[in-house]
């Protein structure tokens, strides 16, 4: 292939002729239906015209995007390439959390223009967790009003006494999703339950196993009060919040969570161990999953899918076609999962997890994760990447910018480019002529001198990460015993 500096890298691309530059402000496109639906395109650079073939306005938005990347490099100076391209996974995701700390719509926006430049083509937005309910929800006025606001944030050596919260309007989510539609992303939403769960438990302490009222959190950790599994007041709630979710976010795919629930209120709760005993179960994992399972059946009425986090295998009961987002398979579920036909999103929290300091992740060892993994023997299971970025050590734009970038691109490549054709140090080479183009839509990267520190400043980085991460609350409720 001749050198092409786009990213991620397309499948072939060769130089028609030489001695030419390109025209690429005359466009002509072609319909051609030998292409799939999945954004494949070819693209031929002439002298007079460009010419891009695709099956739909999906593959000739992303042959725009490669124009645009060829524009900002070689600016007037374009040779006169022809490509071939095509997707390597169907999902490519990019998660942000607007919980921890919330960014405005301006900046979300930024975040998806940016995706799209490199042919991400999903928005997970995470919308619900112990530090705040950011869905504003008139339905249930309380989650907006009480569950949006916590008193103050101590995330790490990080305090700030004054109260914190907000939360999106329906205009404001609406005006998002139709920004990730015109750039072929789908947006999907997620309200991470039955953990997770504190602020929405704040407003509403009935839904919880013990009734007794919930504080907001103020810290990162994992929480002991979650929805109760026995109480039928939870899914009736569950299932009018669905339905107000479903009326605001059109896309397939519902996210609900399903990480980090501490069963430990459950074993003694009567509500649940009524339900448990009622349903036969023999530990409290399949309760789980049969929450998950009534809430799968009932979104798939409205034509819904779910995913959930890797957690709920856990649980032996699960519903049909569930999809898997693998963060931490501690048990080892994921790979016998997908040999059985399910279908797994790679976030490995230890290649993906972009929060992480550059020292402990550098972009080689993200670019680098295969996603599929040990003990997966389906490899088609692997539908695809999603890179997130958690923000509870992310209080400003720039600073979530300095953490994504250039690792997102990474992650581009591996959800795009076929694995053959990757290699970190041409990667390295086109992301690096890229950085203007991302500042010029206000993204500031890490500069190229962060991207892979020496094993010295990698051993420092770690260490200094973990001890200005961990406060004394979560020492105390580690040693409490609420977490998993
Ligand atoms: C997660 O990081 N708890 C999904
Ligand atoms: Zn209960």
């Amino acid at each position: 292939m001749d050198f092409v500096n786009i990213v991620p890298k397309p499948i072939r691309c060769s130089i028609n002729t030489p001695d030419k530059y390109a025209n690429i402000e005359n466009i002509e496109k072609q319909i051609d239906k030998k292409f799939d639906t999945s954004g494949s395109y070819d693209m031929f650079l002439y002298a007079d015209k460009t010419v891009i073939a695709a099956a739909d306005e999906r593959g000739f938005f992303y042959a725009q995007q490669s124009l645009r990347q060829l524009k900002a490099v070689y600016g007037d100076q374009i040779p006169c390439f022809s490509i071939s391209d095509a997707p390597r996974y169907q999902h490519r995701g990019v998660m942000l959390d607007s919980v921890r700390h919330m960014q405005s719509i301006e900046e979300i926006k930024k975040f998806i223009e940016a995706a799209a430049l490199f042919k991400f083509n999903v928005f997970h937005w995470h919308l619900s967790d112990d530090q705040g309910f950011r869905f504003e929800s008139e339905v249930f006025p309380e989650l907006t009003k009480e569950s949006s606001v916590r008193p103050s944030s101590d995330f790490g050596k990080v305090h700030d006494s004054t109260p914190y919260g907000g939360y999106y309007t329906k205009a404001q989510i609406k005006e998002i999703i139709n920004f990730c539609h015109e750039r072929f992303m789908t947006v999907i939403p997620e309200f991470d339950l039955p953990g997770h769960m504190s602020a929405v438990l704040h407003a509403k302490p009935e839904l919880s196993c013990k009734r007794e009222s919930v504080a907001i959190k103020t810290t990162a950790g994992i929480f002991p009060d979650i929805l109760c599994a026995g109480k039928e007041e939870v899914f009736d709630f569950l299932f009018k919040l669905f339905d107000e979710v479903c009326e605001v976010f059109p896309d397939e795919y519902i996210h609900i969570g399903g990480d980090e629930a501490p069963k430990k209120y459950w074993k003694t709760c009567p509500h649940c161990q009524k339900r448990k005993a009622e349903l036969g179960f023999t530990d409290e994992e399949q309760l789980q999953g049969y929450m998950t399972t009534r809430i799968a059946e009932y979104l798939a009425t409205k034509g819904r899918k779910v995913i959930c986090w890797n957690e709920t295998l856990a649980s032996d009961i699960l519903p049909e076609g569930l999809i898997i987002q693998n963060w931490m398979d501690k048990k080892k579920k994921c790979p016998s999962f997908a040999n059985n036909g399910g279908k797994l999103i790679y976030s490995d929290y230890y290649h993906y997890y972009t929060d992480y300091p550059y020292t402990m992740t550098p972009v080689s060892k993200t670019y680098n994760a295969d996603p599929v993994i040990a003990g997966q023997r389906k490899k088609e299971n692997t539908i695809g990447v999603e890179a997130p970025i958690w923000t509870e050590h992310v209080r400003d734009f720039d600073r979530l910018c300095y953490m994504t970038w250039p690792r997102f691109a990474a992650v581009s490549e591996t959800g795009w480019s076929k694995a053959e054709n990757k290699n970190y140090k041409d990667f390295k080479k086109r992301i690096t002529a890229l950085l203007p183009l991302l500042e010029e839509i206000c993204i500031k990267a890490a500069a190229p001198q962060d991207w892979d520190p020496n094993p010295v400043s990698r051993l420092f980085g770690t260490a200094s990460f973990f001890t200005g991460t961990v406060n004394k609350e979560m020492i105390v409720n580690f040693f409490k015993g609420n977490n998993n």
